[in-house]
């Protein structure tokens, strides 16, 4: 199915009414239980589904205008993006979905440190989606726009919401079933950190390292399963604010996910030493009783769990750590 033809069918009965400018913001997010795997690449639909949190004001600010030049225009933190770009290409073929005969400028600003290994896809099409609905005037439903948002980027899909959010994988061909809702769920003391091990570009994209895993790692058989055991225990972890059960389900997560890429032919390893090192120290400051948790996505850096009591012992410990208010 096409991706033209879920965008008909979401915009059947909004109204078209272009303004001048549509703006919008989108926190980016971290998951806690990670989409690793499509059921269908061109709707973006996932195997499983996943749980994340927003991160606040990191993310993608977007402003949209309808503009005269021959073709679309972008800025990216105030820098011109080149048109041929992958950057440039891919936000073009999204908004080809919805341009009609217009053309865009788009500016986008992240305020998320750009080396600090977030995918700022997630918050970059949630934000795209979020502003198009703003410059028609669409006034979708959360959950539609959650659904446009992933035909952009899958993380995207959760990034339409702050909190905590889970995405739901759905069972439907055409993925109407597969948005992201937020959860009951408020939990202030719990932190995120992020650690910026590495600058250096990923030896792979996580699309393709996505794609590769699917088709050829023999422990992604076991990935479904390992994901429902891990939503739900980070679902009534949540729940509880039980950090140890939030904690441990999050990091044997990452790490399966990261098994399922290293038995990958050929393997996909975005560790380096670094990351290993730094995945010892967070053991060594369990063993001395913090109560400390990794996560990692599609690349060498590493996202720390604690809770706001422990900062200055986990911030001492590990004095390169930004931490997300
Ligand atoms: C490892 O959402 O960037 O961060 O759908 O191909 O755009 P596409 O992939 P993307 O993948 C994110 C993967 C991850 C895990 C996660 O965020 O759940």
């Amino acid at each position: 199915m096409k991706k033209s033809t879920i965008v008909e069918r979401i915009l059947a009965n909004s109204p078209r009414q272009v303004k001048e400018r549509g703006a919008a913001f989108a926190p980016a997010n971290i998951a806690l239980c990670k989409y690793w795997g499509k059921r269908d690449e061109e709707l973006n639909l996932p195997v499983t589904s996943s749980l994340s949190m927003s991160l606040g004001h990191l993310g993608a600010h977007t402003e949209l205008t309808v503009c005269d030049a021959a073709g679309d225009e972008m800025w990216l933190n105030g820098e011109p993006v080149d048109e041929g770009s992958a950057f440039y290409r891919r936000a073009a073929a999204y908004l080809d979905l919805f341009r009609g005969d217009l053309h865009f400028c788009l500016r986008t600003e992240s305020t998320i440190p750009v080396a600090a290994g977030l995918a700022s896809s997630a918050s970059g099409y949630a934000a795209l989606a979020l502003a198009l609905n703003d410059l028609f005037g669409w006034k979708l439903e959360r959950r539609d726009l959650s659904i446009l948002a992933r035909l952009g980027s899958g993380s995207a899909s959760r990034s339409v919401y702050e909190g905590f959010v889970e995405w739901h994988a759905g069972v439907q061909e055409d993925g109407m079933d597969s948005y992201a809702d937020r959860l009951d769920v408020e939990w202030p003391e719990l932190r995120i950190g992020l650690l910026e091990l590495s600058l250096a570009e990923k030896p792979i994209s996580s699309r393709e390292a996505m794609q590769r895993t699917v088709a050829t790692s023999p422990l992604y058989r076991e990935w479904p399963e390992k994901v429902a055991a891990d939503l739900a225990a980070i679902r009534d972890g949540l729940a509880a604010h039980d950090m140890e059960a939030v904690g441990r389900a999050a990091e044997s997560n990452a790490v399966f996910m990261h098994a399922t890429m290293r038995t990958s032919v050929p393997p996909v390893d975005y560790r380096l030493p670094v990351t290993l090192e730094t995945i010892a120290a967070v053991e060594r400051a369990r063993a001395d009783g913090l109560r400390v948790y990794f996560t990692m996505d599609a690349g060498p850096n590493v996202k720390l769990l604690f809770l706001d009591g422990d900062r200055e012992a986990i911030q001492a410990r590990f004095p390169a750590l930004r931490i997300v208010e």
